[in-house]
């Protein structure tokens, strides 16, 4: 079996690969496959290994029909025709789990800086600014004792809400298709309708992931219903909100800020206009980018590929 790999990977899943005997070949070039690339790549193996938003769809999958397996380095599969994949006999696996720390600490630093407006003011030193001190000027809200709302409350959002109960003592209400069982005992989350959760949260932060139903779901009409003066953070998927939409709420202070890892497209515009606003702080998909949780990915996703190989079960399938 070979295996074809469209990033550079933590060298932890490579020595895995070696360990077990399989080839493979990884693209190093600092830019995207086209899908026509990685098609003709795909060809040449028997196993895809893929890292970042390649475009796993319906033309991609009848041209690699043959693939063994495909294992994503990335908890998301929103670029996946997963069920596609399956007629086609083909198992997708993924890495959920291991980033559910590293994301939540970046959905709480978002939080932070967002309610401190600490993107802006370092920009401003930067700039030079360091002005006179008024004791009126630039001045950020407090976090104590407010409501965090989830919106898709799973692994991810759970430690978030740990993080903002820890540190600041946050009621936590959420909305899932579901009731999560968990959280309600060990946070004492409130599940909520979609409006009470715009209703009522300080903050509200979401986790969930990019699909029909969550598509575009903050909207003018979703910003609208906001608590005036809450914080909107999205970790998940750029496509989950709808940025002029989200622009014109900021402009118009329904809100008061908002913490993006995440946005549509990616990367952002240099010169878009939610990096110049005050309130705003944006960063560049770096949710689970540590040392620790990418290892862990390229290790899963390094073993799923194994797997296969042994026809072992796998670690990790995504069923639909
Ligand atoms: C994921 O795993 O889905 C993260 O967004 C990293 O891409």
């Amino acid at each position: 079996m070979k295996v074809f790999i469209t990033r550079v990977i933590p060298e932890v899943g490579l020595k895995l690969l070696t360990d077990a005997g399989i080839p493979f070949e990884m693209w190093t070039e600092k830019r995207d496959l086209t899908q026509e690339e990685l098609i003709n790549r795909c060809k040449q193996f028997d196993a895809l290994l893929s890292v970042g938003a390649n475009k796993i769809d319906k033309i991609f999958l009848r041209a690699c029909a043959h693939l063994k397996i495909i294992s994503l380095m990335s908890v998301g599969y929103d670029n996946v025709d997963v069920a596609e994949a399956l007629e086609y006999g083909i198992p997708i696996t993924n890495t959920p789990g291991v980033l559910s720390n590293a994301t939540a600490d970046t959905a709480f630093l978002l939080m932070l800086a967002v309610s401190r407006k600490a993107f802006y003011l370092h920009k401003k030193i930067i700039n030079g600014d360091w002005g006179f001190y008024e004791p009126t000027a630039d001045l950020g809200i407090e976090l104590y004792g407010k409501t965090l709302g989830i919106f898709g409350l799973g692994k991810i959002g759970f430690e978030m809400a740990k993080r903002c109960i820890g540190a600041y003592g946050m009621n936590v209400i959420y909305y899932n298709r579901g009731i999560n069982e968990e959280a309600e005992r060990v946070l004492k989350a409130t599940r909520v309708s979609f409006d009470q959760l715009l209703q009522q949260s300080d903050v509200l932060s979401v986790h969930a992931s990019l699909t029909a139903e969550t598509k575009d779901k903050f909207d003018w009409t979703a910003f609208r219903k906001m608590k005036p003066g809450a914080i909107f953070i999205n970790t998940s998927r750029g496509g989950v909100h709808k940025e002029e939409d989200l622009i014109r709420a900021l402009e118009e202070g329904l809100i008061w800020g908002a913490g993006l890892d995440v946005t549509n497209p990616e990367p952002m515009h240099a010169g878009n206009v939610l990096l110049q606003m005050p309130n705003v702080a944006v960063l560049p998909h770096i949710g689970s980018a540590t040392v620790e949780t990418r290892n862990a990915m390229a290790e899963i996703a390094a073993k799923n590929i194994i797997a296969a190989y042994r026809d072992e079960p796998l670690l990790n399938p995504v069923l639909s």
